[in-house]
């Protein structure tokens, strides 16, 4: 077989990438390890920066999310009794639209016309450092080539891609946070129309939404909690104890239709790209969830990425492509910067002292009272210029 861009991974990264050059007739092949409904069937965020939101529409996959996604103008911060808001229009003029990745990732696929093959596996990227990549994989157990000119990894943390690239090459940045996130999923009507993230002084909380019957809530929790150590009694108990009590008293509770507890990282690749493979979204970099900037973020790489591999096929020229990686780790830091810093602002870590403890609530104050702060975070939180 033979491709101009084969892209492994059909996640959002890929599928998005996959769609924009499908619409200016650039041949592509999506590659997937799971099956479509598994890949529908992961619970993840929900709030789209208006790049994303124009990237969707570009694609031509933007009306659903037109109709069903809400429009957040700003957003509500707490800890111990104090509740303010941060207003994103007032400063930015951008809102946020909440709307599921996982409803991003159908839409994706309910538009994909140009060849995706699920249940692949022992996925290989050949020769990536010459003119002529391939990629080999197995489906239904009977090896398969696929001849190209670039390789889009936008195979996920755990996907093949990263590695291709040498360790000679490759430069590897972490920090792994001591804590997780208890995420239950509820068909309930959300307990604040906009979203609330809690400091408690027992942790972190978030109160979050898929449409105004169903909620998506988060409390910090211990890396050594499994699911079973937590009934949804026991969730709603404590995540009523992170709230302002109004917001407590507001809360209205259900069975948890999806209850996981996902570790916390921040994990950067340096370069994204390798000869002719691309780097794109979680394959070259993590940011823990406090931002919501998984799937933003991963949308900046694919715009970078489709605009060069565009240039590249329309105008013949390499700047786009030979740019991607600096261009696009640019951005990703400032991501970084941005995730670790509101994690830092809205967590207790096991190790902080009354010092640290003290400096965390005199930034929650300078945040809570001073306006540049507001905008700082704004700017950062509705999505950095592409
Ligand atoms: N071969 C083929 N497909 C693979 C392989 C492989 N070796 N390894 C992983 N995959 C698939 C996974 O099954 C998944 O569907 O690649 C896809 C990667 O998707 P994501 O992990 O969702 O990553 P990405 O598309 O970059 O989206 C980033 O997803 O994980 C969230 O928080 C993250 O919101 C962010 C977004
Ligand atoms: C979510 O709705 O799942 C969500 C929202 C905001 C975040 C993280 C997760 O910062």
């Amino acid at each position: 077989m033979k491709t101009q861009v084969a892209i492994i991974g059909g996640g959002p990264s890929g599928l998005l990438l996959g769609q924009l050059l499908h619409k200016r007739g650039i041949d592509t092949v999506v590659l997937e390890r799971k099956t479509r409904d598994y890949v529908l069937s992961r619970i993840r965020a929900g709030v789209l920066e208006q790049g994303l939101v124009d990237l969707m529409e570009e694609a031509g996959c933007g009306d659903r999310m037109q109709r069903e996604g809400i429009r957040h103008d700003g957003t509500l911060i707490s800890y111990g009794d104090q509740m303010f808001r941060v207003d994103f229009t007032e400063h930015t003029s951008r809102p946020v639209m909440v709307y599921g990745q996982t409803e991003v990732t159908r839409d994706l696929y309910d538009a994909r016309t140009a060849k995706t093959v699920f249940n692949v596996d022992q996925v290989r990227i050949c020769d990536a450092d010459t003119d002529a990549p391939y990629v080999t994989y197995n489906v239904d157990g009977a090896p398969q080539r696929i001849d190209c000119d670039f390789v889009a990894g936008c195979d996920g943390f755990h996907g093949v891609s990263r590695n291709t690239i040498p360790l000679s090459v490759r430069r590897e940045y972490e920090k792994v946070y001591p804590f997780g996130w208890l995420g239950v999923l509820s068909e309930t009507p959300p307990v604040n129309e906009e979203l609330i993230y809690a400091n408690s002084d027992r942790g972190f909380a978030l109160c979050s939404m898929r449409n105004p019957q169903l909620s998506r809530y988060y409390i910090q929790c211990s890396l050594a909690d499994s699911v079973a150590d937590w009934t949804d009694d026991a969730f709603w108990a404590e995540l009523k104890r992170r709230l302002p009590p109004d917001q407590a008293q507001a809360l209205v509770t259900g069975p948890s239709i999806e209850k996981s507890i996902a570790p916390l990282r921040s994990f950067v690749t340096e370069p994204m790209r390798w000869g002719r493979l691309f780097l794109c979204g979680d394959a070259a970099h993590i940011v823990p969830p406090t931002g919501a900037k998984g799937l933003n973020t991963a949308a900046s790489d694919v715009h970078y990425l489709y605009q060069g591999l565009r240039q590249y096929y329309e105008d013949g020229v390499t700047d786009g492509i030979d740019a991607y990686s600096e261009q696009a780790l640019a951005r990703v830091w400032k991501v970084e910067r941005f995730s670790w810093w509101f994690s830092s602002l809205m967590h207790r870590y096991p190790d902080q002292s009354e010092f640290d403890l003290r400096i965390q609530r005199a930034e929650l104050e300078f945040l809570r009272s001073n306006a540049a702060a507001q905008a700082a975070m704004a700017q950062n939180y509705v999505g950095l210029p592409y």
